[in-house]
């Protein structure tokens, strides 16, 4: 019989310590160590199987290893393989988290109906019917995904072991729990044992294995920071559940760049797949507003056009307001400082409102000339002409400051059939002949005499 005894745990960053204590010393988080029943497994579940697919480790010179071999699971989803770095690696392990109701069970399922290989999707949250009904939503014709509503990590490999899947999805880590482990699912040492058993699984046999994660409120994958560890790959599926758009990064790519991004867009039945983003987030507007402006922004490696109001109006109570969405309202603060003190503005008395459209959430820096000029446009109420673009960074003196693959940006705006886009001086700009006029800029005031 194995040892039944109790540990404490930091549910913050899953550190185990043998008495209660009000502070984690590791994280420095209070009052989050909580005693978990602990059973040590005397042997790890997943018994290394006698099937063919099982991979031997023998040390092997660096150059002798062959790369070319090892090919990727093509997920069929153009924005997933884009983010994976190419499709999935076999044998490994890959965490989608994301919150609530954004859209990670549908995408998991319409990934997996979507493909030719036999597919085991585990749920533990939803029943076999449910998952059905959803499938017949999103993808009604394919017969090579099997469903499995288990949550016992024994149970899971006992089918894994008949079926021989080639690439297993776990709808949540959450929900699953090990016979090994007492305490409940969710636990810090529930899903360390889980996913320890899962990891053994893929690496012994080669199959991937994409697991769902549960994210907690401040947006961190619940449960400990060491599962982001042991995982390959995670990935954070984000956007506004009141819009339709739906990004997918890499936060860790093992096996690829954490630059790329996929776009998808909510329907009624299921992820459409956006492959020209900047069309989509532009309105086409017929009229020229006050207000508006668009930034030729990058989202890791993909530019993006995204449209940015601004509302300026006199303050009704005595302290303005400020109030941002997608843009960091810190760096909106900032902005409105410069334009006081460089270009006159008295935006002292003002309420200023700033959206960006679509709601998606921005930081790349280039988006600033973008937000500057749609706050004068408001507040001057001119307005921009519909093919002007911006591209660059404002700093607290005014000046315009050059942006990373600023090349890229201009051929997409020149793509879209911008007239003009407005950058920094400073960036060395080798483009020639382009149908777009580049205009260059170097501080606050400059932009204030072309719009104003
Ligand atoms: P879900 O994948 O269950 O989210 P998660 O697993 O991340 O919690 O689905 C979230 C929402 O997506 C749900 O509220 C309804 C919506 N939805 C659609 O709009 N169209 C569809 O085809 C499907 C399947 C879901
Ligand atoms: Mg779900």
């Amino acid at each position: 019989m194995a040892k039944v005894k109790t540990t404490f745990f930091c549910q913050n960053c899953g550190t185990q310590f043998a008495k209660w204590q009000g502070q984690c010393t590791a994280c420095k988080d209070w009052n989050t160590i909580v005693e978990e029943l602990v059973q040590k497994p005397e042997k790890s579940d997943w018994k290394t199987p006698t099937s063919p697919k099982k991979r031997s480790a023998v040390p092997l010179l660096i150059n002798q290893i062959d790369t070319s071999k090892e090919p990727r699971l093509n997920t069929f989803d153009g924005e997933l393989n884009r983010v994976l770095g190419g499709g999935i690696v076999p044998g490994s392990l890959t965490l989608l988290g994301g919150e609530p109701g954004i859209g990670k069970s549908t995408l998991l399922l319409q990934v997996s109906l979507g493909l030719p290989y036999k597919t085991l999707y585990v749920s533990g949250e939803e029943s076999q019917k449910q998952i059905k009904m959803r499938a017949e939503r999103v993808n009604p014709n394919n017969s090579n995904c099997y469903i499995l509503t288990e949550t016992k990590t024994q149970n899971i490999f006992k089918q894994i072991e008949t079926l021989e899947p080639d690439i297993v999805i776990i709808d949540s880590i959450q929900t699953l729990h090990s016979d090994y482990i007492e305490s409940s699912s969710g636990s810090i040492s529930q899903i360390k044992e889980c996913t320890t058993e899962l990891i053994k699984f893929a690496k012994e046999t080669a199959t991937p294995v994409l697991l769902i994660g549960h994210i907690t409120k401040d947006g961190h994958i619940a449960g400990p920071k060491i599962l982001e560890h042991m995982v390959d790959t995670v990935l954070q599926f984000e956007g506004d559940r009141n819009h339709v758009f739906r990004i997918l990064r890499a936060h860790k790519n093992r096996f690829g760049s954490t630059n790329e991004l996929g776009i998808y867009e909510m329907q009624g039945s299921g992820l459409r797949e956006v492959s020209n983003p900047s069309e989509i987030l532009i309105s086409k507007k017929d009229e020229e507003l006050s207000g508006n402006a668009i930034a030729a922004t990058l989202e890791g490696m993909r530019p993006l056009m995204i449209e940015v109001q601004a509302l300026v109006s006199t303050a009704v109570y005595g302290t303005p307001q400020r109030s941002a969405t997608g843009f960091n309202a810190k760096r909106l603060n900032m902005l409105l400082a410069v334009l006081e003190k460089r270009a006159g503005f008295r935006l002292g008395a003002k309420d200023v409102f700033l959206n960006i459209t679509g709601g998606i959430t921005v930081d790349d820096p280039a988006i600033d000339l973008a937000v500057v000029a749609s706050i004068l446009s408001s507040n001057e109420d001119v307005s921009i002409p519909k093919d002007y673009c911006f591209a660059a960074e404002v700093g607290l003196s005014g000046e315009i400051r050059p942006v990373q693959r600023v090349e890229q940006r201009i051929l997409e705006a020149e793509k879209l059939g911008f007239a003009t886009i407005f950058v920094s001086k400073y960036n060395k700009i080798s483009l020639q002949n382009t149908a777009i006029k580049i205009q260059l800029i170097s501080k606050m005031e400059d932009l204030v005499d072309f719009l104003v």
